[in-house]
């Protein structure tokens, strides 16, 4: 519950409420730039072999906690889960990111798609939920941060169920989108069940706030974006439970390359709208309009820059936000595996200070 959680800076930021400083998480915090993922990532065989397993799953979800004093945990697992469960047969090759056996390709494979039982087939994500807020809760029932859930998007869920694994321009998913789109959207209206279902339970196992991950909404076209990814985004937050256990949870949508849509994207009932790192926070803030908060968005290619360097950054990003509530200090996009570990507690300490330093000027 809310009140147990010592650290709510990031709760209280979803909410647009006031802030002694900047709450900063990372996406994809817990990962290969950090040697001791790799270990157990080692340990567990494979990456699946770690996501399926909730104690391996939590202790690499408390990772990047133990090294950096973040304002959030986000649980540990992938977006392909939930095709996985739909029996497409999901494996990860050494170097070659996700790959399906069993891609969605003719109308029968599509026919033959549905809704997975989510308390059979994904109970290893649940599970690893609850024990995640167990490991974070301490002898005192006093919790340090609070657990982000989350999943993909209908629209990014499909790009991959459909072209079987990663790809440079999405060429057969929006080939099915022009010339068989009744197909994309029995896709897509499976997919937006399933994730809705999928959230709802990680909800209920403990998780406090929830993430959709819209990575390649920004692949489709002007009107086609609205119709084949937001709607259906949309559809998901509609279905979602907004309470447990009396308290409020509040839904964060990223689409990568959406800068030009954030007006509507604001506008499908999310708290929180993340951003990219090609949006100027400022402009963004006054288009939202105090409608949502906004999360983000260094590059995180700044991360291999010198110390000094990332810290001018961090600022640039706080200054152009201003001493305002309703701003998560985050990545634009995932970080990336050769980060310098070191170079992360440069950007966090960055960012609680110098916001702090901006709340006191400002009450001076
Ligand atoms: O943020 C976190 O720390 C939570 C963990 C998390 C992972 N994947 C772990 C992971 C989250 C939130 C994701 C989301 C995800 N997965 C997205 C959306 C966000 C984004 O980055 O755009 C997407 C598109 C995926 C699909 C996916 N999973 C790809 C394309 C790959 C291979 C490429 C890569 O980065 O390796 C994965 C594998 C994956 N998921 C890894 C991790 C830590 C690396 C696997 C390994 O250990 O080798």
């Amino acid at each position: 519950m809310l009140q147990s959680v010592s650290n709510d800076t990031f709760l209280r930021a979803l909410k647009r409420e006031p802030t002694d400083y900047t709450p900063v998480w990372l996406m994809r915090q817990a990962g290969r730039y950090l040697p001791e993922y790799n270990q157990t990532r080692a340990r567990a065989g494979s990456f699946l072999g770690l996501a399926k397993n909730p104690d391996y799953a939590t202790e690499v979800t408390l990772q990047p906690l133990e090294r950096y004093p973040l304002d959030a945990a986000i649980l540990f697992s992938d977006i392909l889960t939930i095709p996985d469960a739909m029996g497409l047969g999901l494996s990860f090759e050494a170097g070659e990111g996700p790959r399906f056996a069993h891609p969605l390709r003719t109308e029968a494979d599509i026919m033959r798609l549905a809704v997975p039982a989510i308390d059979s087939t994904l109970s290893y994500v649940t599970d690893a939920v609850t024990q995640i807020r167990r490991a974070l809760t301490n002898a005192n029932g006093v919790q340090r941060v609070p657990l982000i859930g989350f999943s993909g998007s209908p629209w990014t869920l499909a790009c991959y169920m459909v072209e079987g694994g990663g790809s440079d321009n999405f060429s057969r998913v929006k080939t099915m989108l022009y010339q068989h789109p009744a197909w994309l959207h029995r896709i897509l209206e499976i997919n937006a069940q399933a994730v809705a279902a999928y959230l709802n339970a990680q909800i209920e196992a403990g998780a406090q706030a929830v993430m959709i991950f819209d990575t390649w909404g920004g692949a489709l076209a002007e009107g086609k974006f609205q119709r084949f990814s937001l709607a259906y985004t949309q559809a998901v937050i509609q279905q979602l439970k907004r309470e447990h256990n009396g308290e409020q949870i509040p839904v964060i949508v990223f689409t990568k390359g959406g800068g030009q849509w954030l007006e509507e994207i604001a506008a499908i009932g999310a708290q929180a709208v993340g951003l990219d790192w090609t949006v100027d926070l400022a402009r963004a803030r006054e288009r939202v309009a105090g409608r949502v908060a906004l999360q983000g968005n260094l590059d995180p290619t700044v991360l291999f820059a010198p110390p000094a360097t990332i810290r001018a950054e961090v600022r640039s990003i706080l200054d152009s936000y201003g001493n305002q509530p309703g701003h998560i200090f985050n990545l634009g996009h995932g970080i990336l595996p050769l980060t310098p570990p070191e170079h992360v507690a440069e950007m966090v300490d960055e960012v609680h200070s110098y916001s702090r330093s901006l709340r006191l000027a400002a009450k001076a």
